[in-house]
């Protein structure tokens, strides 16, 4: 790779040993995807917070990073362990929450905003079109690039920390125009609505075509929580980091790609049903991509003056900015009121929860494929209604 003057010194050392050690892992890369130089960036979001996927020598390695390292560009968080503030009351150990804080103090010291969460275009991590960014988090990185228009390549949380400690990364695959266009048209033949109808259509299409980037048509409408749970399941089950969809996202495309494949209501079933587990459900998860404030609001209506079967836990999840609104409009009391807790900053699968439950209930495709994978429980996909009731039953 072609390096300026200032990138070779930052190579040699010159900027501090943290910034010496992103470039290599930049220059690494660049010469492994053979890029040609290395990019400006204008944001970050990094993946791998969780001291249960750290662990002590990941927690090392950052804490090292963070004696003389400091992000040059705007960057957020994946979500954490745990509920950074009431981590206590989801039967977090006080074990596992001082290394948590641990890792977030390690990042606050490099100048990451410790955000948390993996919907962080909802709260002002937000690209503009057309820009370059460096995020890790699958849903996010699928997000940014197929909704918002913005670029990206499928980050880890080494590589995304290096971009922004030295503002780039090197150019290839998705930064590329010439790499960002369809290869498949797929047509859908069903009505899709809601979050995790959408989220078994990224199951049916992920299966399928794996990372090819389709052009997706007979959606005639989407809201941003059906994209992001569309996003966080199709990126999960095809590892797709880009799609386009008629009429709702905003890239160009140069040709329809005339290789055609279809999506029935008989491949929506099917999806639906690899992921009806017969279980007794005594967990419920909702929020995944983290729960935007009208999804908390739309929560709290239906919670309303109700319990919750005390036999069932109901974890919200959520960003801490999205729960300070709910907070002051009422909802998180109305939520919590009915025996449910909100989980800001956190996620049920990297949260240290393996074996305390066993059936979970969710209508995002996403957390049933890692509640199942990572966590060994039996799942089951349903709409948000449907979660809700069976919470309150
Ligand atoms: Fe976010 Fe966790 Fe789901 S990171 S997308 S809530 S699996």
């Amino acid at each position: 790779m072609e390096l300026t003057r200032e990138e070779q010194d930052m190579a040699a050392g010159k900027y501090g040993k943290a910034t010496q050690t992103a470039m290599d892992i930049l220059i690494t890369l660049g010469e492994i995807y053979g890029a040609e130089k290395l990019i400006d960036i204008t944001s970050v979001q990094i993946a791998g917070v969780s001291y249960a996927n750290l662990n002590e020598p990941g927690l090392s390695w950052l804490e090292n990073m963070a004696q003389d390292g400091k992000v040059r560009v705007f960057t957020t968080l994946n979500p954490a362990g745990m509920d950074l503030e009431e981590w206590r009351k989801l039967a977090i150990s006080e074990e596992f929450a001082e290394n948590q804080q641990r890792v977030i103090e390690a990042f606050g010291r490099l100048g990451v905003i410790t955000t948390c969460s993996c919907t962080p275009y909802l709260y002002g991590n937000l690209p503009a079109y057309g820009q370059h960014i460096s995020w890790s988090e699958s849903s996010a990185v699928c997000y940014a690039n197929s909704v918002l228009g913005a670029k990206t390549n499928r980050e880890g949380g080494p590589s995304a920390l290096s971009a922004a400690l030295v503002g780039k990364t090197p150019e290839y695959g998705f930064h590329l125009e010439e790499n960002r266009q369809p290869e498949l048209t797929v047509e859908v033949k069903c009505e899709v609505k809601d979050t995790y109808r959408f989220g078994a259509l990224g199951k049916v299409l992920g299966d399928r075509f794996g990372k090819k980037i389709t052009y997706i048509t007979g959606i005639p409408k989407a809201s941003v929580e059906e994209l992001k749970s569309f996003c966080a399941s199709y990126a999960t089950y095809g590892g797709v980091a880009l799609f386009h969809m008629k009429d709702i996202t905003p890239n160009r495309v140069n040709k329809v790609p005339d290789t055609v494949e279809t999506v029935t209501e008989e491949d929506m079933k099917k999806a639906l049903g690899d992921l009806d587990d017969e279980t007794e459900i005594d967990f419920i998860s909702l929020g995944c991509p983290h729960a935007s404030l009208k999804e908390l609001e739309y929560i709290a209506k239906k919670l309303e003056g109700k319990s919750i079967n005390p036999k069932k836990e109901v974890w919200i999840t959520t960003a801490r900015p999205t729960k300070q609104i709910a907070d002051r409009m009422g909802f998180t009391k109305l939520i919590e009121d009915s025996g449910a807790k909100i989980a800001a900053d956190t996620c049920c699968v990297v949260a240290p929860i393996k074996g305390r439950f066993h059936g979970l209930a969710s209508d995002s495709a996403k957390m049933c494929y890692y509640g199942s994978g990572r966590n060994k429980f039996a799942v089951k996909l349903m709409s948000m209604d449907e979660c809700l009731e069976e919470a309150l039953s």
